[in-house]
């Protein structure tokens, strides 16, 4: 274990929150700094704001070396490197909003006593050399400046930090390089010393590709469909050569979540900004977008119409494990799905009451059953494992026809047509059951 050091986080959302939580862990004394009132009166009450397993119990257990502010001045003060790891949502052109990490780094202009200022916010490719040269003109040239991407997962977010595959800290100076590695003393997973630059770009080169190739499967799903191929078969062959890799190779109804879509505009609109069409990516995104309208196009051919039918949608959060909503596919699929006068009903037992469009159109119901009432179809749009504890056989009653598209291909097909369903998937032969 390394020697116990202050830290200043800013920014008490998912990724600042599990920062905090784990160098606190580790025994490092943190102050996590945000905006919010709300979000600080919560922290200060013991409460978590946002839903990550394990954040809430490792916030707890190590109590004593976290506290939370909204006074910048009161979290740098004693600190010896500052963390910032607020959000940076995209502009309406794709480029990453910038305005609340310069706004940290105007709060940190007179903390000369800093070792390091470090950002964990996905951040486009020169903006730690934007910082390093504020910070010089601020008069902080003595302190170090670092940038240390997070790869973590929502839902494993805890995990992902204390085990990850990887921790690359991208810093042009040895000292600097030598605290931050010192400061994940007890964290199991190499280390990468880089350039910032370098730092800056793993991260989205990291996301794109994992966005590629869930849409490079979506595609082959795709031409599966037309040809009679089986794409979980594929993949599951396809994945067994190790350049390869099964992961990230589940066909579906797209990617989702806070970070995939923004990343990967980030990155195509800062390539754009270089002068450099980025062509694969601008593909992927654009396939990633038709994923969802896809899948209602297909149900509609099946139904012959979708206008005054009943779907139910089962699950509406990007993925399961999560309360998240942001850019999920479901919120494309409801909205295309009431585009062509379908009545809609959910289940999903996580995702927070969204009452905005166009949920406030969808009728959200306890169970899986009572959603699958009266409908016409039902999609399984998150993998939600509890939808694995469903009688299936037994719901089939409650619909009007029993017509289930596995959006997520997490069921298998014929046994969902021994139940009496007819089965549509991602990639896969519609099954119908046997009259
Ligand atoms: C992702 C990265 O995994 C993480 O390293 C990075 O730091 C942040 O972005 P996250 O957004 O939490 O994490 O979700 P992830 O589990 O990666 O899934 C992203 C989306 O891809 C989900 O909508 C998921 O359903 C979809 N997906 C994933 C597929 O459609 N198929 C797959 O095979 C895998």
């Amino acid at each position: 274990q390394g020697t116990a050091r202050s830290i200043a986080v800013f920014g008490a959302g998912y990724i600042g929150l599990v920062t905090a939580a784990c160098f606190a862990h580790l025994g490092h004394r943190v102050v996590v700094r945000d905006i919010q009132p709300e979000r600080i009166r919560l922290l200060n009450a013991g409460d978590v704001p946002i839903y990550e397993p394990g954040l809430g119990d490792l916030l707890a257990d190590n109590k004593e070396r976290l506290s939370y502010t909204l006074d910048a001045a009161e979290a740098v003060h004693d600190a010896e490197v500052a963390y910032i790891c607020v959000d940076t949502p995209p502009t309406a052109s794709g480029d990453a909003d910038l305005s609340r990490v310069w706004a940290v780094v105007e709060a940190l202009k007179d903390a000369d006593h800093l070792n390091a200022v470090v950002v964990k916010s996905t951040v486009p490719v020169g903006t730690g050399a934007r910082i390093r040269a504020a910070l010089d003109k601020a008069g902080l040239g003595h302190v170090g400046y670092a940038s240390n991407p997070e790869f973590t997962a929502e839902g494993r977010a805890v995990t992902d930090f204390l085990h990850p595959d990887r921790i690359v800290i991208g810093t042009s100076d040895h000292a600097t390089a030598a605290l931050l590695a010192e400061l994940h003393a007890g964290i199991d997973g190499p280390v990468q010393h880089m350039d910032v630059a370098s730092a800056e770009m793993v991260k989205l080169a990291s996301n794109a590709l994992l966005a590629t190739k869930i849409t490079f499967i979506n595609e082959i799903a795709t031409l599966c469909e037309a040809t009679g191929a089986d794409v979980t078969r594929v993949a599951d062959a396809v994945g067994m050569d190790h350049r390869l890799g099964r992961h990230f190779l589940n066909a579906g109804l797209g990617y989702g979540g806070s970070c995939f879509p923004k990343d990967s505009r980030a990155l195509r609109a800062m390539a754009s900004n270089t002068g450099y069409s980025f062509q694969l990516l601008n593909a992927v995104i654009e396939v990633n977008d038709l994923q969802p309208r896809r899948a209602v196009q297909r149900l509609k051919t099946e139904l012959g119409t979708l206008a005054q039918r009943r779907v139910a949608l089962l699950g509406m959060t990007f993925k399961p494990g999560t309360d998240d909503m942001r850019e999920a596919p479901s919120t494309v699929l409801a909205c295309r799905l009431l585009a062509e006068g379908a009545l809609l009903t959910c289940w999903d037992p996580m995702a927070r009451p969204a009452d905005a469009a166009p949920w406030n159109a969808v009728e959200r119901r306890p169970t899986v059953v009572e959603a699958l009432a009266g409908a016409d179809a039902a999609i399984v749009v998150t993998e939600w494992p509890q939808l694995h504890d469903v009688d299936w056989e037994q719901a089939r009653s409650a619909m009007r026809n029993p017509l289930l598209f596995d959006g997520r291909n997490m069921f298998d097909p014929h046994a969902l047509a021994r139940a009496g369903y007819t089965c549509m998937s991602v990639g896969r032969a519609t099954v119908r059951p046997r009259c």
